[in-house]
């Protein structure tokens, strides 16, 4: 056998790893309700047509060639103003058009910290951060966010964990995998930790508009001199997601100069984000949004469907998200059962696909598990009764 690489074993990203599981579940015949990923497209939501034709546009226009690694012009133009109009001031030259919010999470954390240093990541957290940590060699350090206060950032616990290794802070609000959107005084405290303690904060920011208020802020526009990258793309609120196409943008504080340096660096190693998308992300970004609010009010919909049918259920307490479209209900195992065991038997029993919460980072004892509610309110309707019988049987079955 070929031997691969040791930093393999470290990088998992769940979200997608239990998919194997669900397609053994398939093949023996049951049906299988995909609610692990965060993808509108499969839930029928549909990308805006004048996305649609830039795209088709550009294709026929002959932009079929490289485009500059750090991306057209008119994009990091168009991707300036959003930063502007959410408060976050910005230039041209300090956006790299990313092919998603992922490839820019990448370029940043590979610019930013050796084998050996820490990055402060929220628990639970979204796994790609921890998986590129796994990669680079560096340590992810977990800072809690709390269910009882409404899965906001224990700022003390944080602050506790800054060392002299810590090179960077990631904050992910609105939130995945908690739905969670953090309230200015938060934010506030956040940023201070990083501009007191020198620290770049990485702010994933691809649920800006999608919370169910309407856009929120850029995290940014409360301290425009702390040391901020944000972090978006057409993924979510332009739902696109396929096309991976997205930005970064580094914070006008010359603290970060030599890190957008750093990162245009990589990005020339790459090339290029997909060209033809790169102007069907001009179209998105300086044209129509009215699909937003209607995305906006399906989401609320599910939200609240799913907030009132989890709580109803015995041994399953959920917090209410205020932002894009995930639920982090937990319920209350017995001593000596995981997480994982509760979502695997849930699959095999149910066909309803959820993600456990320690592939989120979560303590498996702790019995927490994702729900992605895209789906229809119909359907959603017939998931949570399958879910309320089956916990019902299994808390029983193991003695709860
Ligand atoms: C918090 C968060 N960041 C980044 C991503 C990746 O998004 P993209 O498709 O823009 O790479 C996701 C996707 O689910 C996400 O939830």
């Amino acid at each position: 056998m070929i031997p691969v690489a040791s930093r393999i074993r470290g990088f998992t990203y769940a979200i997608r790893n239990i998919v194997a599981e669900a397609r053994k579940v398939e093949a023996s015949g049951v049906r299988v309700r995909y609610l692990n990923i965060g993808d509108p497209i499969p839930f029928g939501f549909h990308t805006p047509p004048h996305m649609v034709e830039a795209v088709a546009r550009a294709v026929r226009d002959g932009h079929n060639g490289y485009a500059p690694s750090v991306g057209i012009p008119a994009a990091r133009e168009a991707v300036t103003t959003e930063c502007v109009n959410r408060g976050m001031p910005m230039t041209a030259d300090r956006v790299v058009i990313t092919s998603g919010t992922s490839e820019g999470i990448e370029l940043a954390l590979t610019a930013l910290a050796e084998p050996g240093d820490e990055v402060l990541v929220p628990t639970p957290t979204y796994p790609l951060y921890t998986a590129v940590l796994a990669k680079i060699g560096a340590r992810p350090v977990f800072y809690r966010t709390d269910p009882a206060h409404g899965w906001q950032p224990d700022v003390q616990h944080l602050r506790s964990l800054v060392s002299r290794r810590t090179k960077a802070l990631v904050v992910i609000d609105p939130n995945n995998p908690t739905g969670a959107t953090y309230p200015a005084d938060t934010r506030k405290a956040l940023l201070e930790i990083a501009d007191t303690n020198n620290l770049p904060l990485l702010a994933d920011e691809v649920y800006a508009d999608l919370a169910f208020d309407g856009p929120v802020a850029a995290i940014a526009s409360h301290n425009p001199d702390a040391p901020v990258i944000t972090f978006s793309s057409l993924s979510k609120a332009y739902l696109a997601p396929g096309w991976r196409s997205g930005w970064l943008a580094v914070g006008t504080s010359d603290r970060l100069d030599d890190v957008l340096a750093g990162i245009k660096k990589l990005a020339d190693g790459r090339l290029c984000s997909t060209g033809p998308m790169e102007h069907a992300l001009v179209a998105a970004l300086n044209g129509d949004r009215s699909h937003q609010a209607t995305f906006r009010t399906a989401l609320r919909q599910r939200a609240v469907l799913t907030h009132e049918r989890l709580n109803a259920i015995e041994g399953i307490t959920s917090v209410m998200p205020s932002a894009a479209f995930y639920a982090m209900p937990k319920v209350a195992l017995p001593a000596g059962v995981a997480d994982e065991d509760y979502v695997l038997a849930l699959l095999r029993e149910t066909g309803v696909l959820c993600v456990y919460g320690s592939g989120f980072g979560a303590d498996p004892a702790d019995g927490f598990f994702r729900v992605v509610f895209l789906a229809n309110p119909a359907e959603l309707s017939e998931i949570y009764d399958l879910i309320a019988g089956f916990t019902h049987d299994f808390l029983a079955r193991r003695g709860r």
